[in-house]
């Protein structure tokens, strides 16, 4: 479809004045991005660069292309997840901000495929992942484009992962920032994001009470982390299950019961999968489900559930609600299924709030910097921004929050230093 100035493939622009006020609101709550907007918009860094993102497009993800494109970049979008768009943002980034936008909310692979490479047809000079499918199809089929990068930033645990993979086999052709190992980013996007939105999604999903529920959250990552605390302030019963010792004991010590996934699968009223691994809940643990557990996903691919699997076990299936299917299976029980096991805090609510969205897409914007202002130095490897912008993003926040704190004294950092100090 074409129109105004910006090519552009999105559901309905008609939805823009919609998507517009929603943008509004999300900024509302993005200070320290707000702040980087008025930088950008002065000094230009982005002047001349083409940045390509695949990212959940959502309100909190247009106030950081508005603010890219403010400071000079050309910003052409796709979605990282097939059912994870806002189509009345996609329709305000094209009509209001001429931003290039490529995704429909519920789009099939072979759309979600083909955006991802409108996006590389553009020639970014960066890429912005999230999940690593745009560098992934850089590396795997568009190896004539990769020369031209100057390097990618990368939001997710998944991503990262994979990035790091391809760099320890001297895969990867151009340096990533890896947004999700800043300690502004994965202790709070990970943790009170993961843990509020993915609450949000199960509960605008089904409108089940949690209070009183056996709640199996499977990993305990900082997402898992985030999503037992909230189960448990609900008034839920938490399970949590792992494979790291050590994860699975700060379960224990949290005061949460830990045991294998079959075993929780035989007493959930809901399980959710936040691990980043395959077939995390496998057919043997369906055989054992209890007739009605809600079985979602809020890890990144939808790989976590053995949804095939479940099938080979299925009578029937039919969709009794929004983001809900019903599996019954052949011995007469009923498993339900949200959001077709992607991720549900994107598919039936809305992603992570912008209060830390506003700290991981600051560390976007830097990263974006960062590759710019280092490109000709940088190795092919994946590379963390450090404590310096940390402390920077850290300090931005709590003052918007309005909270301030002590400052060392010059005999206390003294102490910190000294390698005489001791027992008095
Ligand atoms: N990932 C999780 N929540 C998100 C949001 N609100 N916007 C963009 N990416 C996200």
């Amino acid at each position: 479809m074409k129109n105004m100035k910006i090519d552009h493939e999105i559901k309905d622009i008609s939805l823009a004045e919609k998507g517009k006020l929603r943008i509004e609101w999300a900024e509302m709550d993005m200070p320290v991005l707000r702040q980087l907007r008025k930088r950008y918009k002065k000094e230009q860094p982005f002047k001349g660069i083409t940045i390509g993102a695949t990212l959940h497009v959502t309100t909190e993800t247009a106030n950081l292309m508005i603010a890219l494109k403010e400071g000079g970049a050309r910003v052409v979008l796709s979605a990282s997840n097939p059912l994870s768009t806002q189509d009345d943002v996609a329709a305000s980034l094209v009509k209001h901000h001429d931003i290039s936008v490529f995704a429909i909310k519920g789009e099939d692979t072979k759309t979600y495929f083909r955006h991802l490479n409108i996006v590389l047809d553009s020639k970014p000079d960066i890429t912005m992942d999230d999940g690593a499918d745009l560098v992934s199809e850089l590396h795997k089929n568009r190896r004539e484009d990769l020369k031209r990068i100057k390097g990618g930033t990368e939001e997710t645990t998944t991503g990262v992962i994979r990035l790091k993979a391809m760099a320890k086999d001297g895969k990867l052709e151009f340096p990533i920032v890896a947004v999700n190992d800043a300690k502004t980013k994965h202790f709070f996007d990970n943790r009170y994001g993961t843990g509020q939105s993915t609450m949000d999604g199960i509960i605008r999903a089904t409108n089940r009470l949690i209070s009183g529920s056996t709640f199996v959250v499977a990993g305990y990552g900082w997402c898992g982390r985030g999503l037992a605390m909230r189960a448990h302030g609900m008034g839920a019963q938490v399970i949590v299950t792992e494979v790291d010792p050590v994860k699975a004991l700060e379960a224990v010590m949290d005061g949460f019961r830990v045991m294998p996934i079959k075993d929780a699968s035989m007493q959930a009223d809901f399980i959710c999968t936040l691990t980043g691994d395959v077939n995390v809940v496998d057919v043997e643990d369906f055989k054992v489900m209890k007739d009605g557990c809600i079985v979602s996903n809020s890890g990144h691919f939808d790989v976590e559930i053995n949804l095939k699997g479940l099938q080979t076990l299925t009578k029937e299936r039919r969709k009794i609600r929004d983001f809900v299917e019903e599996y019954k299976l052949k011995d007469g029980r009923k498993i339900f299924v949200l959001g077709e096991g992607r991720l549900i805090n994107l598919a039936s609510a809305e992603g992570h709030p912008a209060s830390v969205m506003d700290m991981s897409f600051a560390n976007q914007a830097m990263g974006a910097e960062f590759i710019l202002n280092n490109y000709k130095n940088l190795k092919k490897q994946v590379y963390v921004l450090g404590d310096a912008v940390d402390q920077e993003i850290a300090a931005l926040k709590l003052k918007a929050l309005g909270v301030s704190i002590d400052i060392l004294s010059p005999q206390q950092k003294k102490y910190l230093s000294s390698w005489e100090e001791g027992t008095a």
